[in-house]
């Protein structure tokens, strides 16, 4: 049997990506290293927890000792890095989190992996490390990085760092590079789970600056796929992007959110912009269509269809988040900003 090392498991991506797996590849065990941050969320797994080709060690990427445990606990045959911190806005906030996991903890496990001997090492990155487009053009694999944000910077750091032990020690790194995702499972701090929840309570929905920033839409559950053909099939040392095929203004997809949940116009609230925003991300992924047999099969329609039905089924999942460390961080991202309108 095959044994992989997801870490990050208990948050969005990561989540749907050991569900996806375990769904359709019998002959694979997976071990999920998660620190359980206010992102992480076991409830995410509770459907597959009691699979016995499943399990789950409790610890921090940053945490060199326990890396080296949980690797040295047996074979492996390739370890998927989803860990880190992932929202934008609370990098602006406040980097330190943002320097420690996304840098320092895959630092940590590239070190672990090479002591392991691994013979795999997927980097789950971000199309955000090539910055920002004008009203042209597409990022590919040969973009420069520029990126904008905290958050970007320290993602683009962590690909540096898996580049250069790819160049120094032969290491076996893939880094992967997506777009927006969404989907079931997403933290309702990001802007699709956001809305879909504050529409459903008819509260207004905070839209960012004059709504016209672009960004390029993939299912979650295409990202999977994507990471897994890198992960079977991805040469070392190489970069791969994944997109959706399906850019949208903000604006026009909080109208559409309107549409579909038949809600009025009203409840729209233009507010401060983010810092820094970044105008456009859209995605050639023709490389990883090419090389990787890969290609985006949920047209947006029928997933944000889907993932509406979702977050309508489970409103105690959003509820239970909602009653946590979330309010204070809501409060502090947007109480100045609705107030200013
Ligand atoms: P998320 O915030 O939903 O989940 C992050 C997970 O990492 C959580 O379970 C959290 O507990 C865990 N974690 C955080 N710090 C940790 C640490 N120090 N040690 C161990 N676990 C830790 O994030 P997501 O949206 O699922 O993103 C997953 C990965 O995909 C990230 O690396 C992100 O940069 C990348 N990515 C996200 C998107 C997107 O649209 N969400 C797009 C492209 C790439
Ligand atoms: O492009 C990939 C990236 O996508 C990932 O690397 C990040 O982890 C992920 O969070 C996401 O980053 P964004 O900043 O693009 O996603 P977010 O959902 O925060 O915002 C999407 C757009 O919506 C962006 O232009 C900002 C805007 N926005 C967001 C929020 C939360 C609003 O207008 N209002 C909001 O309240």
């Amino acid at each position: 049997m095959q044994r992989i090392i997801v870490t990050g498991g208990c948050g969005f991506i990561g989540s749907n990506f050991v569900r996806h797996l375990l769904a359709t590849d019998p002959g694979l065990a997976i071990v999920n290293i998660d620190k359980l941050t206010y992102a992480g969320n076991p409830e995410n797994l509770a459907d597959i927890e009691s699979d016995s080709r499943y399990t789950f060690r409790q610890g921090d990427i940053c945490d060199a000792a326990f890396i080296d445990g949980v690797l040295g606990e047996g074979p492996i045959d390739a370890v998927v890095n989803f860990a880190a911190e992932s929202h934008v806005d609370r990098s602006i906030l406040d980097s330190g989190p943002f320097i420690q996991t996304n840098i320092v903890g895959t630092q940590v496990l590239l070190d672990a992996a090479r002591k392991r001997e691994v013979p795999r090492y997927v980097q789950v990155s971000t199309d955000e490390v090539y910055g920002s487009l004008g009203d042209e053009g597409f990022f590919t694999e040969e973009t420069p990085l520029a990126p904008n944000s905290p958050y970007s910077a320290s993602k683009t750091s962590a690909d540096l760092l898996v580049r250069s032990y790819c160049h120094t020690f032969d290491f076996p790194g893939i880094i992967t590079r997506c777009s927006n995702n969404y989907g079931p499972y997403q933290f309702p701090e990001k802007l699709l789970p956001l809305f879909i929840s504050k529409l459903m309570a008819d509260e207004s929905v905070p839209v960012y600056g004059d709504g016209k920033n672009v960004r390029d839409w993939i299912h979650v559950l295409d990202h999977c796929r994507g990471i897994e053909a890198a992960m079977r099939k991805g040469q070392i040392g190489e970069v791969y992007n994944f997109g959706g095929k399906c850019e949208m203004q903000n604006i026009a997809l909080t109208k559409l959110l309107l549409k579909l949940l038949d809600k009025p116009e009203s409840l729209i609230t233009y507010v401060k912009d983010r810092p820094g925003h970044d105008l456009r991300y859209a995605i050639d992924c023709s490389k990883a269509e090419r090389e990787l047999g890969w290609a985006p099969q949920v047209t947006f329609e029928e997933g944000l269809n889907d993932t509406i039905l979702w977050y309508q089924d489970h409103t105690a999942w959003v509820d239970r988040i909602k009653s946590g460390e979330y309010m204070k961080y809501y409060e502090q991202q947007y109480g100045e900003r609705m107030s200013e309108t």
